[in-house]
């Protein structure tokens, strides 16, 4: 691995864990008996607040990203007739700002980091939004920049924004590589001439069948560091 190697990593699902907020919407989901919900109204909220994203990018209508997080908790309040109350969904917003790291994160980053890697977080939400999210779990320092598509006002995976990844870092796209869970991310990078390694954290996850593969595939990031470390 060249010593100018930057590992980009994602953030929502790849660092930290964007299905903590299950404990959270089991208590409020509960005041009106609907607790059994929580897993899948968490679920239909992340796959919403994507699509939003996705679709904002085609319409050319950029929003920061916390704002497809809020309306696609509105969206899933209405789908699934929760009926939660402001007061709650704005508590399930604060939450989403202090989510929790993916347990082996902190040890993966500072192999990677003592290896001599370069690591830097690459993320849809903005800047103050991942940098605050980075900080409260304890992950910050492990990186030497946080990179936002804010900056280009595009989403994932647009090839502007991986364009801009590789504009910011000064490294040539073969010295790059994107790491994520999300496969439209790994296959984003890859069309954009970067390398990328896919987190698949569940062995039920598929990846999707466009031809366009992974670099590398590993079942978590101490697993990436053992390969890439
Ligand atoms: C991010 C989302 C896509 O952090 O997970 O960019």
């Amino acid at each position: 691995m060249a010593a100018t190697t930057v590992l980009a990593f994602d953030v929502y699902g790849t660092l930290i864990d964007t299905h903590g907020v299950v404990t959270e919407l089991e208590a409020r989901l509960g005041r009106s008996g609907k607790e059994g919900m929580a897993a899948e109204f968490s679920r239909r909220w992340r796959d919403k607040q994507l699509e939003y994203s996705f679709r904002r990018g085609l319409m050319g209508a950029y929003v920061p990203f916390g704002q497809c997080t809020r309306e696609a908790l509105d969206f899933t309040d209405r789908a699934l007739q929760a009926q939660l109350a402001d007061v709650d969904k704005e508590h399930l917003m604060a939450v989403y700002a202090r989510l929790p790291a993916f347990p082996e994160a902190t040890e993966a980053l500072a192999r990677l980091s003592a290896a001599g890697m370069r690591c830097v977080a690459f993320s849809n939400g903005t800047f103050e939004a991942v940098d605050g999210l980075l900080e409260q779990a304890g992950l910050r320092e492990r990186f030497e920049d946080v990179i936002s598509v804010d900056e280009v006002k595009r989403f994932k995976p647009d090839p502007a924004v991986y364009a801009y990844l590789r504009n910011r870092l000064d490294v040539a796209p073969g010295d790059t590589w994107l790491i994520s869970s999300n496969p439209f991310d790994v296959i984003g990078a890859r069309h954009a001439g970067l390398h990328a390694a896919w987190v698949r954290r569940s062995l039920d996850a598929p990846f999707d069948p466009w031809g366009i593969e992974p670099d590398l595939t590993v079942p978590d990031l101490v697993a990436l560091a053992n390969r890439l470390g």
